[in-house]
């Protein structure tokens, strides 16, 4: 651990106007999956089918959110955000993917945003935070085209109904986690292990977050919007020409195949040059069509910034067939993911975002840890490490801003435990802890020290 990741004593003030959040997505909160007209999405296929999850539960119910919004809204105004950060279930609004839309979604979330704005909180509206309608999965899903058609269709729909009250946007979520989590590695929904399927399913989504993009401002007027990667910075596990060889494709594979195109760089060469030599792409780069790239790198208003941990990197086992491999540092300090802290990283990465790419403004859109800690005998919820996980990334946010970083916002994940997709609910990142058997909040020590944050802009 260096000196700079430290607790700091200084007091730490951020810039006025910076916002406060916390966030979550709807598949990991809201139950009431088969509701007033609600679709299937893959994630209900997924999870409905044993084996995927790892302790076997799925979003069937979760926090009941959609039964208990008031409440949470009252809880989240007690705890003095300033904004929310939610994602819209896709399959709510349009059941079959397209075509008809569903009525009684569009009125859950019209009057979620009218709660929200009564309680003076700003929502940020995430439209795909991975549950597609399994329709659209059924006819092909993101490796086919005509999703990103979908998708747009899905985007007015959804602006145009909120477009008047909500003026944050973020078109998806993770593409990383879509593309690659969820159709190389298999381990996300739907479950695919085909490397060239990947690629086209990143394609896509840049397209359709492109195409989305005027489409949203045109509904929604005077309105920001961006989209949200995640970052996981690498680390040479030593400075051999081989361990730097895999860091490089380890941060072409997981960053810059979708900063790239994002910021007009097309897609990089050198991962061009490597996806080639790993089978990923039979027929070339044949689903870019005439026009894609340009409307790829359409203007946006921020780039969100999902950021948890880091990773290190090493030259490939030869048992393995992924050019790197990666683990967390080990002697260090892990969450219950196992994911090592390590705020430098954060601090690193938002200068290399800034000074790279100049996004106009920087969001932090989720950051935070899983710890476990549940209530004591007189109910108080003593998350110590959470704390100090949050006040570390806090500092290290605010060292990036003195540098000049466009940093204008923070969302810490999670607003309330909830259902991990293939981790189930054992993993929990609250602030607020969530009995699941009686659906009672409780706010850990961590939700009271982020409300005094808030407070005061800083600490
Ligand atoms: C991110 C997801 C979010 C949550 C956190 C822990 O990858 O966007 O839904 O699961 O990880």
């Amino acid at each position: 651990m260096t000196m700079t990741s430290q607790v700091s004593h200084q007091p730490i003030k951020f810039p006025p106007h910076f916002i406060w959040g916390a966030a979550t997505a709807a598949y990991q909160i809201e139950g009431a999956w088969n509701e007033d007209g609600r679709g299937e999405s893959i994630w209900d296929r997924f999870t409905h089918t044993p084996g995927k999850v790892e302790d076997g539960s799925n979003g069937d119910v979760a926090c009941d959110h959609y039964h208990r919004w008031p409440e949470d809204i009252a809880l989240m105004q007690s705890l003095g955000l300033q904004a929310y950060r939610f994602s819209i279930a896709w399959p709510r609004i349009l059941p079959q993917g397209r075509g008809q839309v569903n009525q009684p979604g569009l009125d859950f979330y019209s009057r979620l945003v009218d709660g929200l704005l009564a309680a003076g909180i700003e929502p940020y509206i995430t439209l795909y935070h991975w549950d597609l309608p399994q329709a659209l999965q059924d006819q092909g899903g993101w490796p086919a085209r005509a999703t990103a058609e979908a998708f747009v269709e899905y985007a007015d729909v959804v602006s145009r109904a909120l477009g008047d009250r909500v003026k944050h946007w973020i078109t998806h979520n993770e593409p990383w986690c879509i593309s690659f989590l969820s159709h190389y590695i298999g381990e996300h929904a739907p479950g695919w292990q085909d490397g060239a399927a990947s690629l086209r399913v990143a394609h896509h989504l840049l397209l359709s977050h492109g195409w989305a993009v005027p489409v949203i401002r045109r509904n929604s007027p005077g309105s920001q919007v961006g989209i949200t990667l995640n970052f996981t910075p690498g680390d040479p596990a030593s400075p051999s020409a081989a361990d730097w060889e895999a860091w490089r494709y380890h941060d072409g594979y997981s960053h810059r195949w979708f900063l790239d195109p994002l910021y007009g760089r097309h897609y990089p060469a050198d991962m061009v040059a490597d996806f080639t030599a790993q089978g990923f792409l039979p027929e070339g780069m044949v689903f870019v069509e005439a026009g894609d790239m340009a409307a790829i790198a359409v203007q946006t208003d921020f780039l969100g910034v999902n950021f948890y941990t880091r990773e290190i990197v090493r030259n490939k086992d030869a048992a393995d067939n992924l050019p790197q491999t990666v683990f967390p540092a080990p002697r260090s300090e892990w969450t219950e993911m196992n994911w090592e802290v390590h705020p430098d990283s954060l601090y690193n990465l938002l200068n290399r975002l800034h000074f790279e790419y100049r996004p106009p403004q920087i969001f932090i859109t989720e950051n935070g840890a899983s710890y476990a800690d549940g209530p004591d005998s007189q109910g108080q919820i003593k998350d110590e490490r959470r704390i100090a996980y949050l006040r570390r990334h806090l500092t290290a946010a605010h060292r990036a801003i003195k540098n000049g970083v466009p940093l204008v916002g923070y969302f810490g994940w999670s607003l309330m435990d909830n259902f991990e997709w293939a981790r189930g609910y054992r993993q929990r990142f609250g602030l607020v802890w969530v009995n699941y058997d009686t659906q009672q909040r409780l706010p850990k020590d961590s939700a009271l020290w982020y409300q005094r944050v808030i407070a005061e802009n800083g600490f």
